[in-house]
């Protein structure tokens, strides 16, 4: 299902600011290099989440699902001075991927990449996270809010991608569809949680941005 028309979101990106060129160029490497480039943010969802972490200006972010680094690049832009962004990943072949843009974007002393699976590895962050952003694995998504929730600082952000899941949330589920299912229940999770204020937006395939409260 096309959730936004391609023409409204060519539009939009005309009319914000212009993805950064160290962008642009992770983007088309990942496009010719990496399996499922589709994965990656892109342009007006980058924006979206650079806006997002200048108005907050966190000092610490936590991403669970680094892929090729562009979202966390994103992210990147609003640390506050001396802040640092963590970012989980368990595949270790992007790992070289993810260091060469990091270094280029001059970011490498403010990212600390960890390999591994994000439930054993959430568990071992001693920070509290003033923003996050979870974009790993859906079926995980509800335990990822779990182990986070109480790592997150007061009016701190937590960002949820792929909410929308290519619109299958307002479709008959198939039986053995598993992600689907596991959205719905973390999109009602979300929506019940008295922790949080929230809401949904239709941007891409479905933000969601929570506030601790
Ligand atoms: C949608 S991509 C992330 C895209 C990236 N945040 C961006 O916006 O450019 C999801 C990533 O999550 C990783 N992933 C999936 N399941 C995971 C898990 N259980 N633990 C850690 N990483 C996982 C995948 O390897 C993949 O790189």
């Amino acid at each position: 299902m096309e959730l936004v028309p391609e023409k409204i979101t060519v539009y939009a990106e005309k009319h914000s600011d212009d993805e950064p060129k160290i962008l642009q160029e992770l983007r088309r490497e990942t496009w010719q290099k990496v399996i499922l480039p589709r994965m990656l943010s892109g342009h007006l969802q980058g924006r979206l989440l650079a806006m997002i972490s200048k108005l907050i200006k966190p000092k610490k972010i936590l991403e669970i699902g680094t892929y090729t680094g562009y979202a966390t690049i994103c992210l990147a832009e609003g640390l506050a001075k001396n802040g640092i962004i963590h970012t989980i990943d368990y595949n270790e072949e992007l790992v070289d991927f993810q260091k060469k843009y990091f270094t280029k974007a001059q970011l490498e002393n403010k990212i600390q990449q960890h390999t591994g699976t994000a439930l054993s590895i959430i568990p071992t962050l001693k920070d509290t996270f003033d923003l996050v952003f979870i974009d790993a694995d859906k079926i995980n998504y509800s335990r990822y809010f779990d182990l986070i929730i109480n790592k997150v600082s007061k009016g701190g952000i937590i960002l949820s991608d792929n909410v929308l899941w290519n619109g299958k949330v307002i479709e008959e589920v198939k039986k053995n569809d598993v992600d689907t299912k596991a959205i719905i229940h973390y999109n009602l999770k979300l929506k019940n949680d008295k922790r949080i204020e929230s809401i949904l937006l239709p941007v891409r395939d479905g933000i969601h941005i929570a506030r601790k409260l």
